[in-house]
């Protein structure tokens, strides 16, 4: 029995010694390490390659190095009969709630215009609402999002939630399916999307919804999108011109159509953009790798695995 390790962004020798810390005696392969493709039981994978999972023909569960699935749901050839393991993990949870929460709090207290001032030396005051009066919808109140939409409420802000299925949280207005779309969008002045990206939510993010969203007043320039959902979320020239024209007032952005950020995307040189590099919260290796261990003991055991993603929904 075999796992196969990849990942397109991380360092996978030091994931390989974290593997082998918690699975003791178990063969850990790196891509062209294996000559039977046989021997490959289980995969532990982030961005594959198309082909590389359809490749092995013994292949039990793969395991999803991170929260999103999108990655490996991509593949055409994938073979969605095989289970597929999700990353829920406190502490992943915990750096989501930690950057949603910075970035709204950012662009509520007006950071980057005070930047701005700031490289021109200039001394002004700006208008700000009460944190009470300001109106977050978190689009997707999965795991992620209702944990960040529960702190974002705890921390004062008005915040709704939209999801597929209907939810219920105290303090919390939340919204469901299309038919209460165009009412959540409506009430709301900073939206963040912590949606998977699936056939129904790529490039859910364009003008026609920011055009929707409420205005702030004389609080932000306008709307804000904080975006660390994933970047084909968005139509990124929908997004850069909503902000050239004003509909909207600013935007954190950690997730694009292509990543790394290309150099001559139009989002770098922004004032009112905040760019980070798909940061927002990292998986932990360990936690990955303790996940496996508990999985294998769960089979042994005659049991399911889990937490599983489910290839007809995408997510
Ligand atoms: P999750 O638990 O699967 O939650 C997904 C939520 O989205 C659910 O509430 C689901 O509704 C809702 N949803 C799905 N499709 C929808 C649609 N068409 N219309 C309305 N609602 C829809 O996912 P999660 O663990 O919270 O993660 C969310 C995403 O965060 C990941 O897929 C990934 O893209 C992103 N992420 C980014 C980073 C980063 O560092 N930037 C890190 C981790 C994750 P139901 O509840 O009704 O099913
Ligand atoms: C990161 O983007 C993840 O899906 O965990």
């Amino acid at each position: 029995m075999s796992i196969l390790l990849y990942s397109s962004v991380d360092d996978m020798d030091v994931w390989r010694g974290h593997f082998r810390d918690a699975l003791p005696g178990k063969t850990i392969y790196l891509p062209g390490e294996f000559e039977n493709a046989e021997e490959i039981e289980y995969a532990a994978m982030w961005e594959p390659p198309s082909g590389m999972l359809s490749s092995l023909p013994n292949l039990k569960v793969v395991f999803s190095l991170g929260a999103g699935v999108d990655h490996l749901f991509r593949d055409g050839s994938f073979p969605r009969h095989i289970p597929v393991v999700r990353v829920i993990d406190p502490s992943l949870t915990e750096q989501m709630c930690e950057y949603v929460l910075l970035h709204a709090m950012y662009h509520h207290r007006r950071m980057w215009e005070y930047k701005v001032f700031q490289n021109k030396s200039e001394w002004n005051l700006l208008e700000t609402k009460r944190i009470g009066d300001v109106r977050v919808g978190v689009m997707g109140l999965g795991v992620l999002g209702t944990a960040v939409a529960r702190v974002l409420r705890d921390f004062g802000f008005s915040v709704a939630g939209w999801s597929s299925s209907r939810k219920e949280e105290d303090g919390i207005s939340c919204f469901a399916g299309a038919d209460e779309w165009d009412a959540f969008l409506e009430r709301t002045e900073i939206l963040v999307c912590l949606l998977p990206l699936t056939d129904a939510t790529r490039g859910i993010l364009s003008s026609a919804v920011f055009k929707k969203l409420a205005r702030c007043g004389d609080t932000m320039r306008g709307p804000v999108l904080i975006n660390p959902g994933r970047g084909g979320h968005m139509v990124e020239g929908d997004v850069l011109a909503a902000l050239e024209s004003g509909v909207l007032g600013g935007a954190s952005l950690d997730v694009f159509g292509e990543e790394p950020l290309d150099a001559k995307s139009g989002f770098w040189g922004r004032d009112d953009v905040l760019v980070t590099p798909h940061s927002a919260a990292a998986t932990d290796p360990v936690f990955v790798a303790t996940s496996i261990r508990d999985n294998l003991a769960r089979l042994e055991r005659g049991e399911e695995v889990g937490p599983l993603a489910h290839f007809d929904r995408g997510y």
